[in-house]
């Protein structure tokens, strides 16, 4: 495993990080989420993601990690999404934030997160609120760090500002999607941003959920036992399944085999050859999809390999943001 800094802070991630999302505590079994918990432990993977609005999602990555020194690894959750029905069930306030960050820390079995993310931005609390609420928290050590997901980068930059002028910690992080397809970090001067601000990027769908591993193919009926098979998880996985994305996929799967690698190595190796990205969040299933995922730590793709890529996805027409 090779580990990077989070953003200017002084803290390491591995390069692939583990996520939970529509699959530890519903899609996949506990057991297999443990299997899949302690694979990638076991690999140097020291980066954990999960959030309050993953249902029992934290419970299970929690309860996982507990068979490993706390210091070992980093927790990372998120607050935003609401918990429950009443006007301050939800967003960035300080009281929603300070009940939130309880909530999870006893959901985890933890005393302290590593990083705490605002899951989205709230246009309907202060700035100021927000960044006070994950500075105090800071200071009473029940995080350790700040970082935020899907931000703009206005808001990014807002957020900097602010901070700076009031003296706070500052934030470390930004989560946005990342994949192949889903570029507008790139377009938007995210990326940019979070270079000058510091923050490190830690992106989450890195294989487009499993379409850029090349298991739905064109033509071919969707694979049972899969994220697109169950309408459970299926909701935003199905954006993807385009004729035009899987004539892409199986044309990306030949250059990959070219280099020497899986589509999903492949893939993830495409997006970690850029500094500025400190994490690429998998999701997982089973524990060989970890093992298989890993050997894109070691791919090192040629600038020939990355305009051959290019060419490839110039055939794949625009996707609509996920935000
Ligand atoms: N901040 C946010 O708003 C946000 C939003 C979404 C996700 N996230 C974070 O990012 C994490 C990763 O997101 P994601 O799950 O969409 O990531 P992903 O890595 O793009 O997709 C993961 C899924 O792809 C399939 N897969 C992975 N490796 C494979 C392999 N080698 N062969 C075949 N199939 C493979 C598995 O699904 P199946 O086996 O079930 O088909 C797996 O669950 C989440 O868990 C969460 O922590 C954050």
């Amino acid at each position: 495993m090779k580990y990077r800094r989070l953003g200017r802070s002084g803290l390491k991630v591995s390069e692939v990080g583990l996520g939970s999302w529509l699959t530890y505590g519903s899609a996949t079994s506990e057991e297999a989420a443990r299997a899949c918990i302690t694979t990638a432990y076991d690999n140097g993977i020291n980066f954990f993601d999960t959030s309050n609005s993953y249902p029992g999602a934290e419970q299970v990555m929690g309860s996982a990690l507990q068979a490993y020194p706390r210091s070992s690894y980093v927790l990372a959750t998120k607050v935003f999404f609401a918990q429950g029905p009443g006007p301050n069930d939800r967003g960035l306030s300080r009281k929603h934030i300070m009940e939130q960050c309880e909530a999870s820390l006893k959901k985890l079995g933890t005393d302290y997160i590593d990083l705490y993310q605002c899951h989205r931005f709230d246009s309907d609390a202060p700035i100021d609120e927000t960044l006070r609420a994950l500075d105090d928290l800071q200071a009473q050590g029940k995080i350790l760090y700040a970082g935020v997901s899907e931000w703009s980068a206005a808001q990014i930059a807002e957020a900097s500002g602010i901070g700076k002028q009031l003296n706070l910690r500052p934030l470390v992080s930004n989560q946005p999607i990342y994949n192949m397809f889903e570029r507008y970090i790139e377009k938007e001067g995210v990326i940019r941003q979070c270079e000058t601000e510091g923050l490190g990027l830690v992106v989450f769908s890195p294989l487009a959920q499993g379409v850029l591993t090349g298991k739905y193919k064109p033509g071919h009926p969707i694979p049972e036992g899969t994220r697109a098979a169950n309408d459970q998880t299926n909701g935003v996985i199905n954006s993807y399944l385009r004729e035009d994305v899987l004539q892409c996929t199986a044309e990306l799967s030949d250059l990959a085999a070219a280099s020497g690698a899986s589509l999903s190595q492949f893939a993830l190796a495409w997006i970690l050859r850029q500094p500025v990205v400190s994490s690429a969040i998998i999701g997982s299933s089973r524990p060989a999809q970890i093992e298989e995922n890993l050997k894109a730590i070691d791919l090192e793709l040629t600038p020939d390999i990355v305009k051959r890529t290019e060419d490839i996805l110039s055939k794949v027409s625009h996707f609509a943001p996920a935000r």
